[in-house]
């Protein structure tokens, strides 16, 4: 059976939930920093071609705001962000280097090349030739870009593992049925990141007139051209999303739906006003409309995040690995032996709870639930259960995979269940000195049917959708 890792207990704030507010802030910076690449190379080649008398000027500026924040705040969310997982979900990690080692090694390397490049920019380009410079700054843009399609591979794996879950061959897994759409929509964001970012550092340059900042902005918006491609690169992610997956973002799950309708929705407002505004009528856009747009992308890039993370439940690896780092195949088993015999890790402030039944069950929600629940803050389990009665906890608990389908199905033993239940009723009743274990034989008798009545096997979506075929399968 595969290791236990401790699990780290972060308040009212759920891990899967502290994962994402990283990811989300570390993907919008790397992207700004894939796009700035290349929207630097083409003012380079303006001013090289003498197209555009301040190009010179602005490559500079604009620069040594994406060196500030590329290469530090980008790299301190990037190392922020492994820090974060190996807390979160260390079996996640370990089996994405498992697989990829040499393409994370590949990736490093591109990632010490954009560096490399960079700093030489940054720090001799004033006594470069336009040509050098150049030269500098298409590596820099290159290797960030490749940095992307490697990372990329190996991130739509997860949620489409495709040809790889039989061949377990690397590439079957890299270029999996995800990887071109996710990645062509990603460059597409990435270069919309720059160029608003771009309409922010030329509103701050005081040295040129308006006429001259509007010029200088029009060039910009030809980067955001290729938002007219993002409705079909965004059908066609949906298209190849698993369709359990699918139906989630598409009303299954409320929230997901919502985080879904924000994105859009302000990529249509970002696409129109770039699109209709600055690129059609190439209308001057200032400073503040600019940072408003820049900020708009922001949330359209969390939603999007928001949607691709939660889509995966209740995998944190489609169909080899369940959120909460038990695998499918590990079920049955747990089912018998318990998912609390082989987990090492003490419980904090053992003290305080009032029984070892109620000890154990916090074991149990430790291992199976925390991951995406908290007894009492975001998604609190003692609220969802709110209205239920004992019973209903136990069938429920034991039929989770129907209950909702983004859960795992439960993976521990009908006493395991029972102690889960007695904590959450305990935590609801606002922790108690003294509380009764049960110990009703018929209780757990009864839960064992129902656990195997629920199997072991995952949900499916649309079986729970429709009560009649759920029962005549
Ligand atoms: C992969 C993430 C995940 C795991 C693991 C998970 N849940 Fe959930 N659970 C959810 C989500 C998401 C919801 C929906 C919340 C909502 O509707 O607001 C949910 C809903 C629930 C509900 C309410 C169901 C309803 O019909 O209203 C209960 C009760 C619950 N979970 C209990 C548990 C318990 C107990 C465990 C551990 C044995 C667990 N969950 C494990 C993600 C998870």
């Amino acid at each position: 059976m595969s290791d236990v890792f401790p699990v780290n207990d972060y308040g009212p704030l759920m891990p899967g939930l502290v994962m994402a507010g990283v990811a989300i802030f570390h993907v919008f910076l790397a992207q700004f920093a894939v796009g700035g690449g290349m929207l630097l190379c083409y003012f380079q080649w303006l001013a090289m071609t003498k197209r555009e008398v301040h190009a010179q000027r602005f490559v500079e500026g604009y620069f040594k705001l994406l060196v500030l924040i590329s290469f530090v705040v980008g790299a301190l969310t990037g190392v922020g962000i492994w820090f974060t997982a190996i807390q979160i979900s260390p079996a996640t990690i370990g089996s994405m280097v498992d697989n990829f080692h040499w393409l994370w090694a590949t990736e490093w390397t591109f990632f010490c090349l954009e560096i490399v490049a960079g700093y030489c920019f940054y720090r001799y380009h004033e006594r470069l030739t336009d040509r050098a410079a150049m030269t500098l700054l298409a590596i820099y843009a290159l290797a960030s870009w490749v940095s992307l399609f490697v990372i990329n591979g190996i991130l739509s794996w997860q949620l489409t593992p495709g040809r790889w879950l039989e061949t377990h061959n690397v590439f079957d897994g890299f270029f999996n049925p995800s990887f071109w759409p996710s990645l062509l929509f990603r460059t597409v964001v990435a270069m919309t990141l720059a160029a608003l970012a771009a309409c922010v550092v030329i509103n701050l340059m005081n040295s040129i007139d308006r006429d001259a900042k509007r010029a200088l902005i029009n060039r910009a918006a030809h980067l955001l051209v290729p938002m007219v491609l993002m409705p079909v690169l965004g059908v066609w992610f949906l298209a190849v999303m698993p369709a359990d997956s699918r139906s989630w973002v598409l009303g299954g799950s409320p929230a997901m739906m919502l985080f879904l309708n924000i994105s859009i929705g302000s990529s249509l407002a970002i696409g129109g006003y770039a699109l209709l505004g600055m690129v059609m009528q190439r209308l001057y856009i200032n400073g503040a409309t600019a940072s408003l747009l820049l900020l708009l992308a922001f949330g359209a890039t969390a939603g999007g995040e928001f949607v691709r993370e939660g889509s995966r439940k209740p995998y944190s690896i489609r169909q080899v690995l369940y959120s909460n780092a038990i695998k499918p195949d590990e079920v049955a088993r747990l089912r018998e032996v318990g998912c609390t015999t082989n987990d090492p890790y003490p419980l904090r402030q053992a003290d305080q709870f009032p029984n070892d039944q109620v000890r154990l069950g916090a074991r149990v929600f430790r291992r199976q639930c925390s991951v995406c629940h908290t007894v009492q803050g975001t998604n609190a389990v003692a609220e969802l259960t709110g209205a239920w009665d004992a019973n209903q906890m136990r069938m429920n608990f034991a039929k989770l995979q129907h209950t909702k389908a983004f859960m795992p199905p439960f993976a521990g033993s009908a006493v395991e269940l029972e102690s889960l239940v007695q904590f959450i009723d305990w935590s609801s009743a606002r922790r108690p000195d003294s509380w009764p274990a049960s110990d009703d034989p018929a209780t757990v008798a009864q839960i064992q049917n129902w656990l195997d009545e629920a199997g072991t096997a995952p949900g499916d979506f649309e079986q729970n959708r429709n009560r009649h075929s759920a029962r005549n399968p």
